[in-house]
């Protein structure tokens, strides 16, 4: 009798388990938004978060299989939250022209940490974005960023570089700082009007913690933009050590503005701080106007972070080739020699001379592809969209790695190919498809000084010095570490002096 009473419940208790579990499964379904772009379905509730989870840490190679899949437009679920995965550059290109399709998602923990949500340029949208994006435009045409004009602030922090890497004396070293330092000091120099010595021990140290924050915020950068209440507080980990170094880079930027403030010679502005402060006492009395120390603040910390790791990034892409094909980098040297001669370095004027080191470059870019998956889009709307529906909310993500390494776009893609971007006759190829920077309305604020950076900072380095792989190092990796940047797994180099 007592074992029928027990099979009985055991039977009630399964089924009322199973019934739990189909409710849950169609409740998950029923939650996902109507006519949404095809793509991996995933677990009631989870979504795809299992599969991404052990797609960690880069999640590059399943956004291929599903791009290979489903399509172009891809959707997927991770928990509550809705991704669209953009594949190929035609519907890259349509969706960031469109008007509701250009929002940033919010990043829960910038703001529980700063204090900064609808500020600056990266994170802001509507007229504060508009308002800003226009102002940080406006201050590089006139200080000339990316202009001949500023060509001798670039250069001599080039000369800064070759002097730090001379100083190795051929001995093996990693770029990863001193590439940082200089590249980091050209942004300096647009926002703060300052170009740090090397050995600045506070400069060091904001890098340091810059660079430790690209690499935790994880793939395409999704522990900044998760939407966790309460991320900030987490008392271990990965976000912990991110807010406490977001406070500390902060802290740099503020201490920044207050001594822009003290010395402020409203007819003679210097900097970017200086040209905002400018623009803050003609504006005060609008209330409407976004021009505030709170958006100032915001767009200097946009100007470091998006301007250094990526521009760094490209170069260590560059020296890690280099060193991988010796006959092309002795390739770019001849033709350096030959339209430079060695008596002067490379300037902005050589670029149009120099289609094989222009093709090189680009072909690091491709195959690097620093910005992989861009920053991320929201949908400001619910959207139509080749036929689907975009929800309002939805997160997009530009699958430019994607693009990069599309088969159909780039034969044998696999291969470093310079040459592919060259005619017959030598001349140079340019391509619409390489989107490094994206395209649209959001397209990067600093494409001209990355461009003119990347440029001058390769060519003076490859002037100057033959990069070559340390004797008994490990073999070479061209796996990309992939945080908001995909960067180089970490390597040593030697320079050797060619005069
Ligand atoms: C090789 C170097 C660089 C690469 C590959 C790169 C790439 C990108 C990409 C892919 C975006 C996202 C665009 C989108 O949302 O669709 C972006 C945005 C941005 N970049 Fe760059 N970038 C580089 C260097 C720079 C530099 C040097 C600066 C400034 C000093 C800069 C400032 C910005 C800003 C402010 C945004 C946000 C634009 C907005 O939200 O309106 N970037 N960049």
């Amino acid at each position: 009798m007592e074992w029928i009473v027990q099979s009985d419940t055991s039977l009630w208790l399964m089924t009322g388990a199973i019934a739990l579990v189909v409710m849950w499964f169609v409740k998950g379904l029923m939650s996902r938004p109507k006519n949404l772009p095809p793509g991996p379905v995933g677990l009631p509730f989870l979504g795809v978060a299992w599969e991404m989870m052990r797609a960690k840490p880069d999640p590059l190679a399943l956004y291929s299989s599903w791009a290979d899949q489903y399509g172009d437009v891809v959707s997927f679920k991770v928990g509550p939250m809705t991704f669209v995965l953009l594949n190929s550059y035609e519907v890259i290109v349509e969706a960031f022209s469109h008007p509701d399709l250009n929002n940033r998602p919010k990043s829960q923990m910038v703001e529980e940490a700063l204090g900064l949500a609808n500020n600056g340029v990266i994170l802001a949208n509507g007229k504060v974005w508009e308002e800003q994006r226009k102002f940080a435009h406006s201050v590089f045409r006139s200080l000339g960023v990316g202009k001949k004009s500023y060509e001798d602030t670039v250069a001599t922090e080039m000369d800064q570089l070759r002097a730090a890497i001379e100083e190795k004396e051929g001995s093996s070293f990693d770029p990863n700082l001193l590439f940082g330092q200089a590249v980091a000091n050209i942004v300096c120099s647009v926002a703060f009007g300052t170009q740090y010595k090397y050995s600045d021990v506070e400069f060091r140290q904001i890098l340091n913690l810059m660079n430790d924050n690209m690499e935790l915020s994880s793939g395409g950068g999704a522990l900044l933009f998760l939407p966790l209440p309460g991320i900030s507080k987490i008392p271990f980990g990965a976000p912990k050590k991110m807010v406490k170094n977001m406070k500390e880079v902060n802290k740099f930027l503020l201490n920044q503005i207050e001594s822009h403030e003290k010395c402020l010679d409203l007819d003679h502005p210097r900097d970017f701080i200086d040209l905002y402060l400018k623009k803050m006492a003609e504006t005060k009395v609008l209330e409407t106007s976004s021009y505030s120390k709170i958006n100032l603040n915001s767009a200097i910390g946009d100007l470091l972070f998006a301007g250094t790791e990526t521009t760094t990034t490209t170069l260590k892409w560059c020296i890690l080739y280099m060193m991988a094909h010796p006959e092309m980098q002795s390739r770019v040297q001849r033709e350096l020699d030959h339209v430079v001669g060695r008596e002067r370095l490379p300037r902005l004027d050589d670029r149009n001379d120099l289609p094989y080191t222009n093709a090189v470059l680009i072909e690091v870019q491709r195959k690097g592809a620093v910005a992989a998956l861009g920053v991320p889009h929201v949908a400001a709307e619910d959207t139509s969209f080749r036929g689907h529906t975009i929800p309002k909310g939805a997160t997009i993500l530009s699958n430019i790695w994607k693009v990069l390494n599309s088969e159909e776009l780039w034969k044998d893609s696999d291969a470093f190919k310079p040459d592919r971007f060259l005619t017959e006759d030598g001349k140079l190829i340019k391509r619409e498809e390489l989107i490094f920077f994206s395209v649209g309305r959001r397209v990067c604020l600093g494409e001209q000084l990355a461009r003119m950076e990347t440029f001058l900072g390769f060519t003076s380095l490859l002037h100057r010095f033959t990069f070559k792989k340390p004797d008994n190092s490990p073999p070479l990796s061209f796996e990309g570490v992939l945080g908001i940047t995909r960067n180089t797994m970490p390597y040593l180099t030697c320079a050797l002096s060619r005069d």
